[in-house]
């Protein structure tokens, strides 16, 4: 396992232990976001905000947390994962990619986002609990992509999730929010949907199946997880709203827009535990996920 991180978009090297300016003076939007963390000092549990912030998890009163969050995106280098790496840098985040091919470092560094190289395929449950360690949320991002098998989909889209989320829980990290895809409900109890590729089956089953073992999780450990379901993604600019909810009408949304609801979902805690789908609509981003928790 290599890593990688670049300078901040202020120029500043990541390396050591990153004192200040501090997320508490580089990004003072009051939020519910989590205490920051330098996962390559050697103290790499150290929060660098102070100690009496109480983290995500820890049950502390107020949820006083501010931004400067540590991001792992597994699959860092996929369409959605950039895009959310970019905005998660540009409001202050420290964020790293976890790749298999270590030649799409360079693109990262390019955004700002550090990088991992670990295939997620072969990666023991170990190194990806190294990896994630001192992380305050991951994504999990990847996915076989179009042109692979149905062995690939069960590999990544299935096996990859799952040993994210047992690292995720072996690390410590409270927060992890999932890609999964609308349609899986369709394969659930054996299902056949009519008219689908035997592939895209199994492209489903084997989301559905990393969805379940989130939902397996619950009840066990201190990881907050939350499903997301786009629907078919498009490569269209952002609109920045779009329609979040348990079950929505079957529709396409960019990958910009899918990006900014991660984002704001990482920072609503209030969602745990929540599985939403997700496509184009008329609701602000911001909006969609609030309306969500003052839902429930
Ligand atoms: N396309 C759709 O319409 C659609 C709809 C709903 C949901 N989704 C889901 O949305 C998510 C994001 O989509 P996207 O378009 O951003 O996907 P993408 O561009 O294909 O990115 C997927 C990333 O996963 C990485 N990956 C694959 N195998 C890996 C491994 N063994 N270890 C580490 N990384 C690995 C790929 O890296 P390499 O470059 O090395 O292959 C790639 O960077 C995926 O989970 C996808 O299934 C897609």
């Amino acid at each position: 396992m290599t890593s990688a991180h670049p300078a901040t978009p202020q120029g500043r090297p990541r390396s050591g232990p990153v004192r200040e300016p501090s997320a508490l003076t580089r990004n003072p939007r009051p939020s519910r976001a989590l205490a920051r963390t330098d996962p390559e000092s050697e103290s790499s549990r150290t929060p660098v905000v102070p100690a009496t912030l109480p983290r995500l998890g820890a049950g502390g009163e107020g949820d006083a947390y501010l931004h400067g969050m540590h991001i792992v995106i597994a699959g860092g280098h996929g369409q959605v994962a950039r895009r959310l790496g970019a905005l998660a840098v540009a409001r202050g985040d420290r964020v790293t990619g976890l790749v298999r091919n270590p030649a799409q470092l360079p693109d990262l560094s390019q955004l700002g986002v550090g990088g991992v190289v670990l295939d997620l395929e072969t990666a023991t449950t170990a190194a990806v609990t190294e990896a994630l360690r001192g992380a305050d949320a991951v994504v999990f991002a990847a996915g076989a992509g179009p042109g692979s098998g149905a062995a690939r989909k069960d590999t990544v889209d299935r096996a990859a999730a799952v040993v994210v989320a047992d690292g995720a829980a072996a690390a410590g990290v409270p927060r992890l929010l999932q890609v999964s895809a609308m349609g899986v409900d369709s394969v659930r109890d054996g299902g056949v949907p009519g008219g689908r590729e035997e592939v895209f089956v199994a492209y489903l089953r084997a989301k559905l199946a990393a969805e379940e073992d989130l939902r397996a999780r619950s009840g066990s450990g201190t990881l907050r997880w939350t499903i997301i379901r786009p629907g078919r993604l498009t490569d269209s600019p952002g609109t920045g709203r779009v329609r979040l909810a348990q079950s929505v009408p079957r529709a396409s949304v960019s990958r910009d827009d899918v990006a900014a609801v991660l984002l704001a979902l990482l920072d609503e805690p209030g969602t745990a535990g929540m599985t939403l789908e997700l496509v184009a609509g008329e609701t602000p981003v911001s909006r969609a996920v609030r309306e969500l928790v003052e839902a429930s």
